[in-house]
């Protein structure tokens, strides 16, 4: 029997003239599970890109907090007399200032921090102020200010705490300012108020809602929305920021463990790549470092990947002599070996004593480490075997994932998966921004052989597994978050779903973007200093993770993959069945520009039943995004829908509407 408003829509087609339902009749084979699908299937990719890290997911909201920039005092407006100094408390970060006094009962000496891009308070809410600090000649004091520069205002404070700095030792100071008003771009302020000097070093301000209320915490919205994907890995910290610009600016994990105060800033690799979107303050504090990534992945439940240097610079930036020689490995293969010390060796481990020592004994249970991030050709491979070899040797069970380059395809790409299969690699992280007709399988064959939804179906079973590791569709000349990119990255995704048996992961990129820091877009979530959104390629991904079930079901359409392929009227479809709560998911894309009736036989399966839809769809522009000022403006909708009984037989009868992502969920 057909739901009322079943029968309403095939009525309505057969007035229109449109192709009748059984033109597309998706057959889905339940009685018989496919393959099996990785937990960690949809993930994410943290990279400290677009101000992700400082500036995003890290609550920290002072800019150069360690005076340690190559300026150091960028970030800062200093007025008075303001001494640089570097011999402080911290070995690695040795900097700080001394504020005296500026000689004159009328003037005055402090400081000001801009933030990123301003610091984002919100009405009511507390913000902890701490400082490390030594009064050398005397007891001091200092006022502490959220100010707001440019107000018609009569006071620019909107919330003052005093701090009595008495002891001539350095020390760490804290007080908690309650904000009276809610500023997106307020700056913090520091007036030396008293006639004795004063040192400050590490001058820091956290909301103190952080998650889960951490002290050195993380921005709740942004965690919140990574959590609420449910993903089943997360792949940290880049991207090129693991090879560097050069070297020695790659990215270190043992100068991100250890007491906030002494890990020694870093210039982001991303500071450096664009001079039409240039920032020339963008570092790595390290306060968002490897212990913090463990626990992240711990709090939302997905398993760390971290990848690591393999001793090559990035090379799209450098040439061969920037690298580390073959005989300059071994610190690069250390820092491998004791990363998995650090996360999964005894708590009396030389570096599993340092987790603990940070509060977490029990061990984080990293199962992959990636060796290297988009490297190519064999200056890659030859550096890579080293590395395999002593991983294999000390810590069998680990997987290692390589890395096919920077190309969906081609003679690099090609020889990259032949040294990985060669070296044995469990994974090849791919990766691939490409554009609509790549995405949809339209693109020219003779480039792109690989390129749409069919893209794995010929993929060689008896090799590694596929991480596509970073992938997003950059519309041609349209490079934003538009509806019709994550349309058709949720096409492409059908073919990832449907292939689960070699593709055992896959994460979109970029990840966050700060509205006014980004290099690089589209990207998945979005926010600026008090508000955050979702793009649509965020709900793709998360209808995708949110419903990746535990088996692959065959669906076929005329015995064909649903993949856009000719005949098949810009459909895309996919089917899983979820051990877990007994339903049959099943994803259609409708890529084409008219409405497109389906009939989708759940076979082997008896009587009536609802299912469960979500639709994701725009009416508007299909170059439209969502954004700060408009963050709902296209999300998934949910609705239900009759399942008629047929001959041992289930059946869906629908129209999917015209450029859309729809989803059923029905059970067994
Ligand atoms: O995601 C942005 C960049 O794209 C990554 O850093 C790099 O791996 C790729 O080239």
């Amino acid at each position: 029997m057909k739901s009322v408003k079943a029968l309403a829509v095939s009525a309505a087609l057969l007035l229109s003239g449109y192709a009748s339902a059984s033109d597309h009749v998706l057959d889905v084979r339940v009685s018989k599970l496919g393959a099996p699908i990785q937990s960690t299937m949809y993930g994410l990719f943290f990279e400290d890109i677009n101000f992700a890290a400082d500036g995003g997911l890290y609550g920290e909201l002072v800019k150069n907090r360690s005076f340690e920039f190559a300026q150091p005092l960028l970030g800062w407006r200093a007025f008075g007399r303001v001494e640089v100094k570097s011999d402080g408390p911290f070995e690695r970060c040795p900097h700080y200032v001394v504020l005296s006094d500026p000689g004159h009962r009328e003037r005055r000496t402090g400081l000001q921090n801009e933030g990123f891009f301003g610091i984002g308070v919100e009405k009511d809410k507390e913000y902890r102020f701490s400082v490390w600090a030594k009064a050398p000649q005397g007891a001091s004091q200092i006022r502490v200010q959220l100010i707001e520069q440019s107000t018609m205002r009569e006071r620019q404070e909107f919330a003052q705490e005093k701090i009595d700095v008495t002891s001539n030792e350095w020390k760490q100071y804290e007080v908690v300012l309650k904000s009276s008003r809610t500023v997106g771009k307020a700056e913090l302020r520091i007036f030396l108020s008293s006639g004795n000097p004063v040192a400050l070093e590490h001058v820091s301000l956290f909301p103190v809602d952080t998650y889960k209320g951490r002290k050195n915490g993380l921005r709740r919205d942004l965690v919140e929305a990574l959590a609420d994907i449910h993903p089943g890995v997360f792949r940290f910290p880049g991207g090129c920021i693991v090879e560097g610009t050069t070297l020695d600016t790659r990215y270190q994990w043992k100068n991100t463990v250890g007491p906030v105060e002494n890990r020694p800033t870093n210039r982001n690799r991303w500071e450096d790549t664009f001079d039409y979107r240039y920032f020339a303050d963008y570092y790595q504090s390290y306060g968002l470092g490897f212990f913090e990534f463990f626990q992240l992945c711990e709090d939302i439940g997905a398993e760390p990947l971290p990848v690591l240097s393999v001793g090559l610079a990035c090379q799209f930036q450098n040439g061969l002599d920037a690298h580390a020689k073959m005989d300059e490995l071994q610190p690069f293969i250390d820092d491998c070996l004791d990363l998995i010390e650090f996360a999964n060796g005894p708590a009396d481990s030389r570096w599993g004593k340092v987790r603990a020592d940070m509060g977490h004994p029990e061990p984080f249970n990293m199962k992959f480490i990636g060796v290297g991030n988009e490297q190519w050709d064999e200056p890659y491979y030859e550096r890579l075997k080293p590395f395999v070899a002593a991983i294999r040797a000390k810590y069998p069970a680990i997987k290692i994932i390589g890395t096919s380059g920077p190309d969906s395809e081609g003679k690099m790409f090609d020889k990259g998966w032949e040294a990985m299969k060669a070296q044995k690699a469990d994974l090849v992280d791919e990766h691939f921004y490409r554009n609509e007709q790549w995405f949809l399988g339209t693109a020219d064959r003779n480039r792109y052989p690989n390129c749409g939804a069919l893209r794995y179906d010929s993929y060689d079973r008896k090799g590694p597994r596929v991480f596509a590791g970073e992938y997003a569709c950059h519309g041609a000349g349209k490079k934003w978050n538009h509806f019709e990119s994550s349309l058709y990255e949720a096409a492409f995704m059908t073919g990832i779903e449907r292939n689960a048996d070699i593709v055992h992961m896959a994460t979109y990129a970029p990840l966050f973007a700060h509205v006014d820091g980004w290099q690089w877009r589209p990207d998945m979530i979005w926010y600026d200093n008090l508000k955050m959104f979702k793009t649509v390629s965020y709900y793709v991904q998360q209808l995708y993770a949110c419903n990746k079930g535990t088996n692959v079901l065959q669906l076929t359409m005329g015995g064909k993959p649903v993949a856009g392929q000719d005949g098949q009227d810009g459909l895309f479809a996919s089917s899983v069945f979820d051990a877990a709560t007994g339903d049959i998911i099943v994803k259609v894309v409708n890529t084409s520009k008219e409405p497109q009736p389906v009939t989708v036989n759940l076979q082997g399966v008896k009587g009536e039943r609802t299912a469960q839809v979500i639709t994701l769809q725009h009416n508007g522009s299909m170059d439209d995004e969502n954004s700060i000022a408009r963050p709902d403006l296209i999300a998934p909708v949910s609705s239900t829908l009759s399942v008629a009984a047929g001959k041992k037989v289930a059946v869906i009868e629908d129209v999917v509407p015209q450029m859309s992502f729809r989803l059923y969920r029905v059970k067994k």
